[in-house]
């Protein structure tokens, strides 16, 4: 039988372009069941973000700081590299609809080739979340519509800054 884990570490990986209230959901389901959780930014510009590495990685800081097993970091390369250096037998994925499923699937068993010994987890966003998404959220706020609780309000106010006023 596998031996229990001790000092249990689990990867939250993802774009987070920007965090949403999903995202939090899943970050307040997870942390209370593992020693240490890293919320890790992907930092590659291939996929177009809105917001830099560093503006993603500080507007987590700032929603997150009350979790104090909770570390943010950034990553680029191999995911399953960066877990082995953080020392991390789990990689965290939320699960909103059946439609995520395929593509989580791929990756997760791309990952478990890769490194057998790291265990993707998938978590169920709450109800109320399982709508939300960073592209979905932008769109909305760039044609006009109300985006209050689908993020939190501080990265509501970055994102209003940001795209309605791109260049101020
Ligand atoms: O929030 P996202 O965009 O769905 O996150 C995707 C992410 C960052 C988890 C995925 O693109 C990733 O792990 N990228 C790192 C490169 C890698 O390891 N690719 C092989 C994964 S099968």
């Amino acid at each position: 039988m596998a031996q229990a884990v001790s000092g249990l570490v689990a990867v939250y990986p993802g774009t987070f372009d920007p965090v949403t209230n999903g995202h939090l959901d899943i970050v307040q389901r997870c942390a209370p069941l593992v020693d240490r959780l890293v919320v890790s930014v992907l930092a590659n510009e291939t996929k177009s973000p809105v917001f830099s590495t560093d503006e993603r990685v500080g507007m987590l800081r700032g929603v997150l700081r009350e979790f104090p097993n909770v570390e943010i970091d950034s990553f680029d390369g191999l995911l399953i590299d960066y877990a082995r250096r953080k020392g991390a037998r789990l990689i965290l994925r939320g699960i909103r609809a059946i439609s995520d499923y395929e593509y989580e699937l791929q990756m997760a068993l791309m990952n478990r080739r890769l490194a057998p010994e790291i265990e993707t987890m998938f978590m169920m966003a709450g109800e109320a979340h399982s709508f939300i998404s960073s592209r979905l959220v932008k769109e909305v706020i760039r044609l006009g519509g109300n985006i209050s609780g689908l993020v939190p309000p501080s990265v509501e106010e970055i994102l209003r800054r940001r795209i309605l006023n791109p260049g101020g």
